[in-house]
C-alpha cells in the first residue's frame, strides 16, 4: 500500500512522544522531590544491568535543542509528561516554582517553534511523599492527584490545550501493584485491584477538573491495547483464556470511563474491585472524553494455564513462535493496529481515537556516524498503513504519534532497547538522527 500524508486529511494530528522519567534526567536538581521511579530504580535489581533515570537524556538541560530537533523533522505535535515531583516536591502543598518554570519554558519553546504541545499528566512517576502514604492504594490518591492536575492547569491551561488524564493504567498498576516490575514493586491481588480503582476514579476526575477549568481545551486519557488471539485456534480452553486476558489487557479501564462498569461478567475476580468501590463510584468512573488515546505495539497469543492465578492464562512469547519479533520481545504483527482500532471505534460513545504511541526497538547500528535502522522504517510503513485503512473504512481515528523521539529509559529494561527516531551517545549526549527519523520527517513534509 503507498500512501502520502495527504492520504490522512489536512487535521491529522502527526507526533512523538515521550515520558518525563525517560528523558529529563536531572533527578535531584533544582528542588525536585524523588518519584517512585527514582527509589525503584536505585535498587540495580530492579532494572536490566542496574541503570537508572539519573541523568537518562538530559532533556532538562537540552530541551531547547531537542524542540528544534523535533521542529527540524516536521513534526507538528510533541506530547510529553510532567513529572509530578519535579513541580510539587512533596506531591502535595509547596510549589517549586523552579519546575513550574521548566514546563513553561518548554512549553514556551515549543508554541515558539511551531510545535504543538501535548500534556499528559500522568505517566507513572507518583512521588516517593505519596506512595509513603500509600500511593495508589490509598483512596486519599484522587484528592492528592485532583490537586496535582488542578496545579497544572492553573500554571499551564492557557498554552497547553491538549491534555492526556493517564498514561496505561493497565501498565502501571498490574505491572507495578500486581507482578511488581516497575515501581514501586508492589505485588499482590489487593494491592492491584484496590490501585486500579483509584487510577479508574483518577482518570475520570482529572478529566472533570480539566473540562471545569480549561473548557476549550481538548481531554483525553491513553490505554494500551493488544490485540489477544488464542494459541491454538479452536481449543475452547484458550478461547476462555483469551477473553479473560483481553479483559484485562483491553477492556478493564474504558468500559468504566464510558459508563458501562468493570467488564466483571467475562472475568470473575474483578468482582473482587467491589470492595473498594464506595456508592457514588459508579458514576463517578464515567467522563465523556473529547479522544482516547490508544498505545500499541504488538499482538499476543494467550494458552490455558492452570498453574497462572486467577486469569488460568499465559502469554505464548513472540520468540518461541516462529514470527518476527522486536528486541523487546514483542511480535511484529501490524493489523493489531487495524484490530484495535476498529475494536474501539466500535464503542459508541467514543468520540475520537488517537494512536498516541506506537513505535518498535531494534538494536541499531551506528556505522559511519549514520544508523540504517530499515526494520524501524519498515515497522512504522506498515503501522501507518493499517491507520489509513481503519481510517477508511470510516473508524473515527485522527492522530498518529510514534514512540519515541529519542533512545532513552525503558523502565525495567533500562538503556538496553532502543527505540528512538534519534539515537543518543549516553557518554556525551550526542543525538544523531537515524534513517528512521529522516524517513518520518520526509514523510511528514510530503505534500506540504
Ligand atoms: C508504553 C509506555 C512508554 C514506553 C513504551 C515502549 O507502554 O507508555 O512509556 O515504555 O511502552
Amino acid at each position: 500500500m503507498s500512501f502520502t500524508k495527504n492520504d490522512f486529511g489536512a487535521d491529522f494530528n502527526w507526533g512523538v512522544s515521550t515520558a518525563a522519567y525517560q528523558i529529563e534526567g536531572a533527578h535531584n536538581v533544582d528542588g525536585k522531590g524523588a518519584s517512585i521511579w527514582d527509589t525503584f530504580s536505585q535498587k540495580r535489581r530492579n532494572i536490566l544491568l542496574g541503570e537508572n533515570g539519573n541523568e537518562a537524556c538530559d532533556f532538562y538541560g537540552k530541551f531547547e535543542a531537542d524542540i528544534a530537533l523535533i521542529r527540524q523533522l516536521n513534526i507538528p505535535v510533541y506530547r510529553f509528561s510532567i513529572s509530578w515531583s519535579r513541580i510539587l516536591p512533596e506531591g502535595l502543598g509547596t510549589v517549586n516554582n523552579k519546575g513550574i518554570d521548566f514546563y513553561n519554558r518548554l512549553i514556551d519553546c515549543c508554541l515558539e517553534a511551531g510545535v504543538r504541545p501535548w500534556v499528559t499528566l500522568y505517566h507513572w512517576d507518583l512521588p516517593e511523599a505519596l506512595h509513603q502514604k500509600g500511593g495508589w492504594v490509598n483512596r486519599s490518591i484522587v484528592q492528592w492527584f485532583s490537586y496535582f492536575v488542578d496545579c497544572c492547569i492553573k500554571n499551564f491551561g492557557d498554552r497547553v490545550k491538549h491534555w492526556m488524564v493517564l498514561n496505561e493504567p493497565m501498565v502501571f498498576t498490574g505491572a507495578g501493584y500486581f507482578l511488581g516490575v516497575h515501581a514501586p514493586g508492589k505485588k499482590g491481588l489487593s494491592s492491584f485491584l484496590a490501585a486500579a480503582h483509584h487510577a479508574a476514579l483518577c482518570q475520570a476526575e482529572g478529566g472533570r477538573i480539566i473540562r471545569a477549568q480549561c473548557p476549550d481545551s481538548k481531554i483525553g486519557t491513553t490505554f494500551s491495547y493488544s490485540h489477544v488471539e488464542p494459541y491454538r485456534p479452536t481449543l475452547a480452553r484458550d478461547i476462555r483464556a483469551t477473553a479473560k486476558v483481553d479483559v484485562l489487557l483491553n477492556r478493564m479501564f474504558i468500559e468504566p470511563l464510558l459508563g458501562m462498569g468493570y467488564p466483571t461478567k467475562d472475568l470473575a475476580i474483578l468482582k473482587r474491585i467491589e470492595r473498594f468501590m464506595k456508592s457514588d463510584d459508579e458514576a463517578n468512573l464515567s467522563f465523556d472524553m473529547d479522544f482516547i488515546g490508544l498505545q500499541i505495539y504488538t499482538r499476543e497469543l494467550i494458552q490455558y494455564s492452570p498453574l497462572v492465578p486467577f486469569v488460568n492464562a499465559k502469554i505464548i512469547k513472540a520468540s518461541k513462535r516462529n514470527v518476527q519479533y522486536t528486541q523487546m520481545d514483542w511480535e511484529v504483527y501490524p493489523p493489531s493496529m487495524y484490530e484495535a482500532l476498529h475494536r474501539f471505534n466500535s464503542y459508541p460513545a467514543i468520540k475520537e481515537i488517537i494512536v498516541t504511541e506506537n513505535g518498535a526497538a531494534y538494536k541499531d547500528k551506528l556505522q559511519d556516524g549514520r544508523i540504517e535502522d530499515i526494520d524501524r522504517i519498515k515497522y512504522l510503513q506498515d503501522h501507518i498503513a493499517q491507520v489509513l485503512r481503519a481510517k477508511m473504512d470510516g473508524v473515527k481515528v485522527n492522530g498518529y504519534f510514534v514512540w519515541t523521539l529519542m533512545d532513552n529509559f525503558e523502565w525495567a529494561e533500562g538503556f538496553t532497547p532502543k527505540f528512538g527516531l534519534v539515537h543518543i551517545d549516553f557518554k556525551t549526549q550526542q543525538r544523531i538522527v537515524k534513517d528512521s527519523g529522516k524517513w518520518y520527517a520526509q514523510f511528514l513534509n510530503n505534500g506540504l
